[in-house]
């Protein structure tokens, strides 16, 4: 188990690194990440390399046990390349270029920049292959921009158009270019699409795809360098949890493993259910278990700064993601800066280099780590419910959300949250992936739905699966083209609807509605209506209103051994996804290993022979939950009774 921090030797004197050293060593720290936006210290000038004092630091973190991961650090160019090669600036809309000084502001179809990014990565790992303490690298740094507007940009988007379609009639069939007459003769008459809101859908959608493909290729670049000198070490790459500008699945797909950068303590304490999904979205990458690479240390910000963690909050937030697949915990930073940006970015330590209250709340969770690592070594989460994640829909949807209120992640959380409060764990699911470990599939919000996918579906619910649909499920193709087919499409037949009609709601408008067996008597559909007309399922939901009286606002099908449901609406009351989670576990015969109280968050870990139950506690309160007897609780070391209590915050680690 690696427990660490993100470390900055270069911004301290170097009589403090041992003082560091020794200090996170008795924090039980063995791991630092280093040399993220050391570019300028690393080569000073062009083809000039100085890594002795890293070197130095590396020994130092060394004799005190500690291991580090190095990064490729071009995501902060130094003053002099700009200064001898202006074009690497990437260019904005207005044809301006990004001034110097910010980081991530190079163009990544720059031929200069990739040139200059391979010599510092082979530079450094050549270096680097043979130091004892080194095992890893993190490539970049949070990938994800910028957007450039140049002219290489331009043609090698053309380029990948023509590698993508072969043809140009192909493309022009692909993109609907007949409307407005937009049918292109040559592939140089192809645009940027400066307004996303605006131009062709097809285009947009290429063009992020194209954007995603970049920053793919400029990784793909720094991974093969480091893998042909460094075939010991692993590779990773910090992603950012929910963000969606990148297709998280092709960039995590050179790397050894995923990490993440994890800040959920920004507003009012609450149930952290967007940094669970994070954490199933990021194993979901790789189907497999993930680092968190920065963890909230402190109050962040750059102009101004957030709330601090409360007492005990270091060690849940941390426990929440081991309990999700974190197999790797390194907090940001170890000491705050007193220079610079991020002079708000508080780390573990203050601008004293004090240990206090943080440091030594994140040096009792580490070695709590330690002591569970025997058990948890080899641990995975295997959970029997999927939702798919899909990136292109995500895009589509930010072109055109349809309904003003669609939003992709709000979507899935409504179902997510769900399943978290019964205590569920979920998979997210690149679409196309094999369905065939589960039971429960969501497909919510999935515009883009290939017909490839839609029959998979199908076949899914027809071999016994539960599928749970919802509005805007399958309107368009991979090209972002409406499907030519009444909605919801190839999905009809599993979930026995149709639906002519739909409309928005604006926030002046609501319908009520009334659910069957336990869904809620009094709902409210808000934001978008479907006029569901079932052939063949049955009504779960219905709609009050004169007018929408013949008309379902959710249903039920049993198609081949499966069942297949379909949400037409938004449902305001929270209740309504709770009661359909219920149902919906209820037809595949599922049950969480214990259900929570409110505001107790449940996970299972498990390996051939073990399984770990994880119980987190988000509330100020303390919370008993009820158990399975008679087990070990691994914090404690007492045996479990039919009731475990969990203090305020708190966490328990449960060997079933
Ligand atoms: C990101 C980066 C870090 C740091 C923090 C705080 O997560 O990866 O280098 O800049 O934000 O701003
Ligand atoms: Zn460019």
């Amino acid at each position: 188990m690696y427990v660490g921090v993100a470390y900055y030797p270069e911004h301290w004197e170097r009589r403090r690194w041992a003082v560091d050293a020794r200090l996170m060593q008795r924090a039980g720290f063995n791991v630092v990440r280093l040399a993220e936006f050391a570019w300028k210290f690393l080569e000073p000038e062009e083809g000039r390399f100085e890594f002795g004092w890293l070197d130095e630091a590396l020994a130092v973190l060394r004799r005190h046990g500690i291991a580090a991961i190095l990064c490729t650090p071009t995501a902060a160019m130094p003053a002099w390349v700009p200064a001898k090669y202006p074009e690497v600036m990437a260019l904005q809309k207005d044809g301006t270029r990004l001034v110097w000084g910010v980081r991530k502001n190079n163009c990544f179809t720059s031929g200069t920049y990739r040139l200059l990014s391979a010599r510092i990565t082979r530079a450094m790992a050549e270096h680097f292959a043979r130091t004892p303490n080194v095992i890893g690298w993190q490539t970049d740094n949070e990938f994800g921009g910028p957007v450039c507007y140049c002219g290489t940009c331009r043609s090698e988007f053309q380029a990948w158009l023509r590698t993508r379609y072969g043809s140009l009639a192909a493309l022009n069939r692909a993109w609907g270019t007949h409307f407005w007459g937009q049918a292109f003769g040559d592939w140089a008459e192809i645009p940027l699409p400066v307004d996303p809101t605006a131009h062709n859908p097809g285009l947009c959608l290429d063009w992020q795809r194209f954007f995603s493909w970049l920053n793919v290729r400029f990784q793909r670049e720094q991974v093969a360098i480091l893998r042909a000198h460094c075939p010991r070490h692993f590779i990773t790459h910090n992603f950012m949890g929910l963000f969606s500008d990148l297709d998280y699945y092709e960039l995590a797909a050179d790397l050894d493993h995923v990490s993440w950068d994890n800040y959920p303590v920004w507003g009012k304490p609450e149930v952290r259910y967007g940094a669970a999904m994070a954490a199933d979205v990021m194993r979901g990458l790789k189907k497999r278990n993930f680092w968190i690479m920065e963890q909230t240390a402190g109050p962040g910000g750059w102009g101004t700064f957030g709330r601090t963690p409360r007492p005990g909050e270091i060690r849940n937030v941390a426990y929440q993601q081991l309990a999700r697949g974190a197999d790797g915990m390194l907090w940001f930073r170890w000491r705050t800066c007193t220079a610079g940006r991020e002079q708000y970015w508080h780390g573990l330590l203050g601008h004293d280099g004090r240990p206090l209250r943080r440091y030594r709340e994140a040096a009792l969770t580490a070695r709590e780590f330690h002591r569970l690592a025997p058990h948890v070594s080899g641990t995975e989460v295997r959970p029997q419910v999927a939702m798919l994640y899909d990136y292109e829909s995500i895009w589509a949807l930010r072109f055109q959300p349809g309904y003003a209120k669609n939003d992709y992640h709000q979507a899935l959380h409504r179902h997510y949250n769900a399943l978290f409060r019964a205590g569920m764990n979920v998979d997210m699911v690149r679409p196309g992936d094999d369905l065939r470990a589960y039971k429960v599939v969501i497909a919510s919000d999935l515009f883009i739905l290939p017909d490839a996918v839609a029959r998979a579906l199908c076949a899914f619910v027809a071999a016994g699966g539960v599928l749970v649909a919802d509005c805007r499920t399958g309107v368009k193709d991979e090209t972002n083209l409406c499907h030519p087919r009444t909605l919801p499409g190839l999905l009809s037949s599993p979930l026995g609807i149709e639906i002519q009609e739909y409309e928005a709601l604006a926030d002046d408008m609501q319908y009520p509605a009334a659910g069957a067996d336990g869904l809620g008597e009094e709902l409210t559909a808000v934001h978008v209506a479907d006029w569901v007309i079932p052939r063949g399922a049955e009504t779960l939901v219905r709609y009050r209103p004169r007018h929408l009286r013949r008309y379902a606002a959710a249903t039920r099908h049993r198609f081949g051994k499966g069942w297949a449901l379909y949400v037409g609406t938004v449902f305001k009351e929270e209740v309504f996804y709770d009661q359909l989670v219920a149902l919906v576990l209820e037809h595949a015969r599922l049950r969480p290993v214990v259900t929570p109280p409110p505001g107790v968050e449940v996970a299972v870990r498990e390996a051939r022979g073990r399984r770990l139950l994880f119980l987190v506690n988000h509330t100020e309160q303390a919370q008993r939950v009820r158990v399975p007897s008679g087990k070990q609780e691994l914090l404690t070391g007492r045996r479990t009774g039919t009731e475990w209590t969990l203090d305020a915050l708190g966490v328990a680690v449960i060997r079933l």
